[in-house]
């Protein structure tokens, strides 16, 4: 990091794309995504998600990188001082506010998962999964999910390597480190690919993630009440389309501050346009690469699709139990996707971090393991609210679903803040800042510049409002 008056820049252009993608590509990919996709319904959501990464996550990905770099603060900092730049109203800051509010939620059941990595590595090493059937794998990963002293100390782990890395300071060995390790993981998940693809059902995974079904995205069953009243089987429904919406934000870690942060630290000559590019087409590759690698193996072994959150702990161990060389595969696998986690919990640890340290003007140690501790105990009731685990009968209900107290952080939000965060957000840059200082930040060509407006102006707030609009309406009126 050179040292600039105020605030720290990356050191190079490849160094920025590295730890942007390195944000982007996580838990969030390999863990949710195919998950998602799962209980969505496969190819419809697949193509929703992808519609919403190209015109509406792309175009945010612009925008944040851009109000950073504009802002050179924390995302509450940059907002507050670029509202007042422009003459418009200190409340925008709020857009900032809730990035950094949600980070902090996000983090604190991110961390547990990324627990269950190094857990998982650990399992791999010592040939836990060898020759494992699915119902074993099952029972495997409840056990741990259930267990409080294993996961507390996981998820306490995984903390503890963010913190010490956002405590150095994000460029540090880090930059390093992404360059090598990120590619790995790329060439691991292809072997995967290939692997499942050859051992498991091929054919009906391609059919279940690209033959998109609008109906099973679309429709919701009714419930019996309602089915007894005369209503049909059915009903029309938004709320999966908002889940895909709120994953590709999450993905591409959108409307958490992250971004913005990352922006914050960029120089002048960086192109924002081409790197958010890259950044998403690189995100997107590695979902649908995860997506290719878990479901074979989930049709083969008559997996629930459905089964939600322990869908690739539970299938890809088959695998490797299975495979030639398998405990190095499990081990580099899951070892991989640890490292995938931690380069996206530092960027979810910076924001909250970047404004504690410039509200109180404390060193960044201090702050980080303030701030990382703080979360880390927020996590501890994410942790036990899974499986059997002490929390586990707490339920909760939000907008007709029962959800454990880690679901109810995941739908806030994923379902909530990211989503209205990207709405304003959209709405700040296509309506309130002036056009030519958007222009002159971007430094696009004219033709990209006027695609890339009329995204933010129209499209993201309209598809937004809609999809919340219905939601607000089936819901509330
Ligand atoms: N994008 C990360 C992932 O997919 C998670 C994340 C979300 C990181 C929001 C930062 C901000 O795993």
């Amino acid at each position: 990091m050179a040292g600039a008056a105020q605030h720290a820049h990356w050191s190079s252009r490849w160094a920025f794309i590295m730890a942007a993608v390195g944000s982007a590509v996580g838990l969030g990919n390999i863990w949710k995504f195919p998950y998602e996709a799962g209980e969505g319904g496969g190819g419809a959501f697949v193509m929703v998600y992808l519609l919403f990464v190209f015109f509406i996550g792309t175009p945010m990905l612009v925008a944040e990188l851009s109000l950073g770099r504009r802002g050179q603060l924390s995302p509450i900092g940059s907002m507050k001082k670029i509202a007042q730049d422009e003459k418009k109203s200190h409340w925008w800051s709020l857009i900032g506010w809730s990035g950094v509010v949600g980070a902090f939620i996000v983090i604190s059941f991110y961390s547990v998962v990324g627990g269950w990595t190094l857990a998982y590595m650990a399992k791999a090493a010592m040939g836990t999964f060898s020759g494992i059937d699915a119902e074993t794998a099952q029972n495997t990963f409840v056990g741990y999910i259930s267990d409080p002293v294993k996961t507390l100390v996981s998820h306490f782990a995984f903390m503890a390597i963010t913190i010490f890395i956002v405590a150095k300071g994000v460029q540090g060995g880090l930059e390093k480190a992404v360059t090598v390790l990120m590619p790995a993981l790329f060439a691991i998940l292809i072997i995967l690919v290939i692997y499942s693809g050859f051992t498991g059902d091929f054919a009906k995974t391609i059919d279940f993630l690209f033959n998109p079904d609008f109906d099973k995205l679309l429709f919701k069953p009714n419930t019996a009440e309602a089915i007894a009243a005369g209503e049909p089987a059915t009903r029309f429904s938004l709320d999966t389309v908002l889940q895909a919406l709120g994953q590709s934000f999450f993905s591409l870690s959108l409307a958490l501050g992250s971004i913005m942060t990352y922006g914050s630290y960029l120089t002048k000559d960086v192109k924002i346009g081409k790197s958010a590019v890259t950044i998403a087409a690189a995100d997107s590759a590695v979902a649908l690469m995860a997506g290719l690698a878990i479901f074979p193996i989930v049709f083969a072994y008559g997996l629930d699709v459905a089964g939600g959150g322990g869908l690739v702990f539970m299938s890809l161990p088959i695998a490797f139990g299975q495979m030639p060389f398998g405990i190095v595969f499990g081990t580099l696998f899951f070892g991989l996707l640890a490292v995938a986690a931690v380069t996206s919990s530092i960027s979810l640890l910076e924001p909250p971090v970047s404004y504690v340290e410039e509200k109180t003007g404390w060193n960044r140690r201090k702050v980080a393991v303030t701030m990382g501790v703080a979360a880390g105990l927020l996590g501890v009731l994410s942790a036990y609210s899974q499986g059997t685990n002490l929390l586990s009968d707490i339920k909760i209900n939000m907008l007709g679903l029962e959800l454990d107290i880690m679901g109810v952080k995941d739908f806030l939000t994923n379902n909530i803040m990211m989503p209205l965060g990207g709405m304003f957000t959209a709405l700040f840059v296509g309506w309130f800042v002036t056009r030519k200082n958007m222009m002159d930040e971007l430094a696009l060509s004219d033709k990209t510049f006027r695609i890339w407006y009329f995204l933010v102006r129209f499209v993201s707030p309209t598809a937004i409002g809609i999809i919340f609009g219905k939601i607000i309406f089936d819901n509330f009126i």
